[in-house]
């Protein structure tokens, strides 16, 4: 696979930003925390990025083998698969492009168009072992020994916003052992678990801190708010409650370790 193409997919995305940066800055985001992890937009347009990267010189078997275009039964020239998005590149640990989520612009939300789309499996994208924002928390995670395992890329960005460097999130996939072995890896040794404040959101958090405890790590639980994820807390309450619910939890977690 030409790898060349998903930093080229990511530059363009980036280019055209905009409406994902306005998106996210009215969910109390900053541009900063935006510019950190590269967040960039697709438009609503069928061939965008696909004539783009074939004006660059990009073969279509490129763009395909990377999961940004497909071809259907009915439209016989492949089309971009993100489409009105807001696209979160997914890096590895040392920042290379391995692929994208993308959220629909709620310009673009209609019945049946999934929230999030993932790039699908290839060649570089492994989502049972890939974490989004470890390219970003990893000297941070290192530094602290500390790292914080949440459901989405949004919460990644919102914890960074609310001034935790060290969050990560699995790609629209329960934890696996793998990603519990890659945090071990990059030096955590207390991993803090929030996850959305719904009954799946406990239950996956506990399959979860079973996982992370199994490999050594300490796994406390941070408890949100009824409905709530991290990036929902930030936006409704503010970094306050955001750090408060952290602040509960380290507590609970150094009560344990006493
Ligand atoms: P959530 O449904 O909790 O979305 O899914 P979210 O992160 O809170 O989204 P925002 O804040 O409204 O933008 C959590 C994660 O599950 C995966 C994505 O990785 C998402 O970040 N997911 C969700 C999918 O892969 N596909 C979906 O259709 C929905
Ligand atoms: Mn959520």
């Amino acid at each position: 696979m030409n790898r060349s193409v998903l930093r080229f997919a990511a530059r363009h995305f980036w280019r055209d930003r905009a409406p994902g940066w306005c998106y996210l800055a009215s969910r109390g985001l900053s541009v900063e925390t935006m510019r950190t992890y590269g967040v960039g937009a697709a438009r609503n347009e069928w061939r965008r990025l696909r004539n783009a990267a074939t004006r660059d010189g990009f073969p279509l078997n490129d763009l395909t083998e990377a999961g940004l275009i497909r071809t259907s039964e009915r439209s016989k020239s492949p089309y971009d698969v993100f489409r009105g998005r807001v696209m979160f590149p997914v890096f590895s640990p040392m920042g290379r492009v391995l692929g994208f989520g993308g959220r629909i612009l709620p310009d673009f939300e209609r019945d049946g168009t999934p929230k999030y789309i993932n790039s699908p499996a290839t060649e570089t994208y492994d989502k049972s072992r890939l974490l989004y924002g470890l390219h970003q928390a990893r000297v941070a995670i290192r530094e602290t020994g500390m790292a914080f395992l949440v459901e989405g890329y949004t919460d990644v960005l919102a914890m960074r916003e609310a001034g935790y460097q060290q969050a990560v999130a699995t790609c629209g996939t329960a934890l696996t052992l793998e990603h519990a072995h890659l945090l071990a890896w990059s030096g955590a040794h207390r991993v803090f678990v929030a996850f959305d404040g719904d009954r799946a959101g406990i239950e996956a958090a506990g399959t979860a801190a079973g996982l992370l405890r199994s490999v050594g790590l300490e796994a406390p639980g941070v408890v949100l708010p009824e409905g709530q994820d991290p990036a929902g807390l930030l936006a409704s309450h503010g970094r306050r409650a955001v750090w408060d619910a952290i602040a509960e939890a380290e507590i609970g977690a150094s009560r344990v370790a006493v």
